[in-house]
């Protein structure tokens, strides 16, 4: 079978990201730049989908979709009875997405088909192309939600119950938008699943170098953390007598900062990234606060104990000032994840036969291939990433060159595994 590196057509893989980031784009103020808002589940990410599942068509591959919304297209192999190589990502972004986080898995995957087919080159295993529903995690608050459903870490029933700020459940908005499948919740476990991602980060870039192995992905701790004050007169209400929730909420801000900077945490990083104030009106003292918190570490145990400052810290707060109360919900919980050594081998083997240097590197962001590595062998490609690898953000940009560079890898580690 076909060991000789190929490449694959970079032109046409541009066009296919371009192409796709029209769906959802959205002009960009503090930028001036084209962004993109494809929320899952939403009418312009089931536009996304649907022009990509007829593109995945038109490339002769059979399509499925689950019960969690997820597509997984088929290129058959010479063993059908054989279990499949998978790739793939997502679709979904955030509100304030670049056209790379996600797009360039899935498009990669239906780019290597492509290529395979141009060239008549058949495999021994099937190839499949996955994308998998609500990777980010900003509408309905979990992130890899698809992935973790099909790889069995989140039930089906957990998954279909959650909800978005104005209440709509992911099992409503599966069936509204026409992506609640049938079959199997959970995938039969496949020979290995390989997923190319822009790095969004500066770790490439900065060594010089258009490739990377993805080494593992960080844990990740996400929770709502609720504060519950009195609200009161802003000019009327004596300091005294205040149950300040916005003070609160700001102390928990900076106290997550102080938690990072004294270092006793290794690489901890902490992120507020939402924060309201309720009712949200000048001259009234908040009377509720509401803040993502969004922890990340390589250590489960380090990560673990972050956790446990906080939660300490927490309770400190509401046992020092009077008339406040302070409750948290998980939203998201993941420990560090190591991927496989030997596919991680395939992938270093993959880019040297093409002649790229490559380094190793642990991934700071969630991503499918985490939840993939439960039930299959699993490694993902970086591609670098410019401006600082500024990602969730409609600056988010990989050149051509580079993306048809990733895919090349990608191409040449699922040849290979498909011929085991
Ligand atoms: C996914 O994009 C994440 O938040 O890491
Ligand atoms: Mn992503
Ligand atoms: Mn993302």
């Amino acid at each position: 079978m076909a060991t000789a590196p190929i490449t694959v057509d970079g032109d046409r893989l541009w066009r296919s990201l371009m192409a796709l980031a029209e769906i959802g784009s959205y002009s960009d103020a503090r930028t001036g730049l084209r962004g993109v808002n494809r929320l899952a589940l939403t009418d312009a990410d089931a536009d996304g989908r649907r022009l990509v599942m007829r593109w995945l068509r038109e490339a002769g591959m059979q399509l499925r979709i689950d019960p969690m919304g997820n597509v997984i297209a088929r290129r058959e192999g010479t063993d059908p009875g054989a279990a499949p190589v998978v790739t793939g990502s997502h679709l979904d972004s955030v509100a304030t997405a670049g056209a790379f986080d996600g797009c360039l898995g899935v498009l990669g995957g239906l780019e290597v088909v492509r290529t395979l087919d141009e060239r008549g080159i058949a495999t021994r295993r099937p190839l499949e192309v996955v994308v998998f529903t609500e990777e980010e995690g900003v509408r309905f608050g979990t992130d890899m939600l698809g992935s973790a459903v099909a790889a069995g870490r989140i039930s089906l029933a957990d998954a279909h119950a959650l909800t978005d700020r104005d209440g709509c459940t992911v099992g409503a908005e599966l069936r509204r938008t026409g992506f609640a499948g049938d079959g199997p919740a959970r995938f039969d476990p496949p020979h290995a699943y390989v997923e190319c991602h822009i790095e969004q980060g500066p770790v490439l870039a900065h060594a010089g170098l258009t490739v990377g192995v993805v080494t593992g992905v960080q844990g990740i701790s996400w929770q709502m953390v609720t504060v519950t004050g009195r609200a009161a007169h802003a000019g009327t209400t004596p300091t005294a007598l205040r149950a300040d929730a916005g003070i609160t909420a700001a102390q928990i801000v900076l106290r997550l900062r102080e938690m990072v900077d004294s270092g006793g945490f290794g690489e901890l990083r902490a992120t507020v990234g939402h924060l309201a104030v309720h009712p949200d009106l000048t001259n009234i003292v908040p009377a509720r606060a509401e803040l993502t918190v969004d922890l990340r570490n390589p250590d489960d145990a380090r990560l673990a104990r972050a956790e446990a400052d906080l939660a300490g810290y927490l309770a400190g707060l509401e046992n020092s000032q009077p008339g406040i109360a302070v409750s948290t919900r998980r939203m998201a919980r993941t420990n560090q994840v190591p991927f496989d050594d030997r596919i991680r081998q395939v992938i270093a083997d993959a880019a040297a036969d093409l002649g790229l240097e490559q380094l190793s590197l642990l991934s700071g962001a969630g991503h499918d291939a985490q939840e993939m590595a439960a039930i299959c062998p699993t490694a993902m490609v970086f591609v670098r990433g410019e401006y600082d690898g500024i990602s969730h953000n409609p600056r988010e940009y990989s050149t051509p060159e580079a993306c048809a560079r990733g895919i090349d890898v990608l191409a040449g580690t699922l040849l290979r595994l498909a011929d085991e």
